[in-house]
């Protein structure tokens, strides 16, 4: 067991670096099912959503190969396997991005269905129903998603009737080695879309439209293996420009882009701070103190409902009544009574938090409940007085890479305690 104990109630200053988008990385990983030949990705966090990615291709036959922490070499000519079994994606939802590339390559998947999380069902529902648009014959036995295609996919046009993230990732991937034209409409457009159409259209795919609600996608016969580089984290990049803001600091990240992130940054401006931008760089001021302001999130490029627990933590320490409504997932308010704990005054109502700002937060043992919900926990802890210990710390390490070391670099007395 792990525990992260933060002694909070100093200003942050200073200067990190953004780690490659673990969102990103994923369906880039999973990417490398549909090439034929070894690819090489760049910037891949050190996490351990991309430990249990990377474990189950080698499981399902591919070679991989580490040239350092953040670049390996993914090849899965040899893999045989088409297969994604219950004991991996229990641990990590997001292997269920291997379920359109494995069909599209194979012609058959078998995937364990993913069960639900912290924050929600996140049912796959809208995964299958476009797969079984494109042809295939989908079933479900024994907690596994069977898809067959034994004569492929064929290009359709899919609407999704719910903006869905890895939805669009899983079937793009599906429609690259389709028979002739798939288009998606009601397509997600975050930024994590278009790092993977990039990606794809690098190694030989025919993909247009990705950012906009409409990607057409020309099934080809093969993609090769090559280079594939992952965007900066949006959502690590402003949770450390909030931990520079809930303390009153002034923190710049750096490696990453001011672009991915107008939503956050527009209200951030809202509530006070002072906002500087460059071509790979971000800088957020505290006011003398934040001000109270509401958030409701939203698909990109509405404000990330990824970011709304770490928006929520800021908004405890504000001048005034936040609103904070989360429109995406139907439980993402596990934050809420552990932020309470620490001195925090919040209402639910339904989807939406009424947060009243209050002066100072005060240290408190809490526990961390999903990924998000984390790192709200450790923005809190770095503002209250004295002394926070958070635990089941295993949520956060899914997604920040080296989150004590980038803390401790701003100034935070932060450290990690196994008992
Ligand atoms: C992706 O999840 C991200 N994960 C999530 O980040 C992010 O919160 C989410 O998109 C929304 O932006 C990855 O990219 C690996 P959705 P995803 O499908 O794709 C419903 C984090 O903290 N839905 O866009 O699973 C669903 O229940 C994680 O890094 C269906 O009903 O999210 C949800 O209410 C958390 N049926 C809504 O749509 C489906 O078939 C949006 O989900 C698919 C989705």
């Amino acid at each position: 067991m792990e525990n992260i104990v933060i002694q909070g109630g100093s200003p942050l200053v200073g200067s990190v670096e953004s780690s490659g988008a673990k969102n990103a990385a994923l369906p880039l990983l999973a990417a490398a099912i549909l090439a034929d030949g070894p690819v090489t990705f760049h910037r891949i966090p050190h996490l351990n959503d991309i430990a249990t990615m990377t474990k189950l291709l080698v499981w399902q036959g591919a070679e991989v190969e580490y040239d350092d922490q953040n670049r390996l070499t993914i090849d899965t000519t040899r893999a045989d396997k088409p297969e994604a079994p219950y004991d991996m994606v229990k641990t990590m939802r997001a292997s269920s991005l291997v379920l359109g590339p494995l069909l599209a390559r194979f012609g058959e998947a078998r995937v364990s269905l993913p069960g639900g999380c912290a924050i929600g069902a996140r049912p796959i529902d809208l995964h299958l129903k476009a797969l079984e648009v494109m042809g295939a014959e989908i079933s479900v036995e024994h907690g596994d998603v069977i898809a067959k295609a034994p004569d492929g996919l064929k290009g359709k046009r899919v609407f999704f009737d719910q903006v869905t993230v890895t939805g669009t990732e899983n079937i793009m991937m599906a429609a690259v080695l389709a028979d002739g034209e798939t288009i998606l409409e009601n397509a997600a457009r975050e930024p994590e879309v278009v790092n993977l159409a990039d990606a794809l259209r690098s190694l030989g795919a025919e993909i247009e439209g990705d950012g906009t609600g409409t990607i057409t996608i020309q099934g080809v016969p093969s993609i090769a293996g090559g280079d594939v580089y992952t965007i900066a984290d949006r959502i690590e990049t402003a949770t450390y420009l909030a931990a520079g803001l809930i303390t009153g600091g002034d923190v710049t990240v750096t490696k990453t882009d001011p672009k991915l992130l107008d939503a956050f940054l527009a209200r951030v401006k809202e509530a006070g701070a002072t906002v500087e931008v460059g071509d790979d760089f971000i800088r957020c001021a505290a006011p003398e103190r934040l001000q109270a302001v509401n958030i409701h999130t939203m698909p990109h490029p509405g404000f990330p409902t990824d970011l709304q627990a770490q928006f929520m933590a800021m908004m405890c320490v504000a001048d005034g009544m936040s609103l904070i409504s989360e429109t995406i997932f139907e439980n993402r308010f596990m934050h809420v009574q552990e932020l309470v704990r620490m001195g925090a005054d919040i209402q639910l109502d339904g989807h939406t938090a009424v947060v009243k700002g209050v002066d100072q937060l005060s240290g408190a043992p809490v526990m961390a409940t999903d990924l998000r919900a984390s790192a709200s926990l450790v923005l809190a802890g770095v503002a209250a007085k004295g002394e926070t210990v958070i635990s089941r710390v295993y949520h956060i390490d899914r997604g920040y890479e080296r989150i004590e070391e980038k803390m401790r670099s701003l100034g935070a007395n932060i450290e990690r305690h196994y008992i």
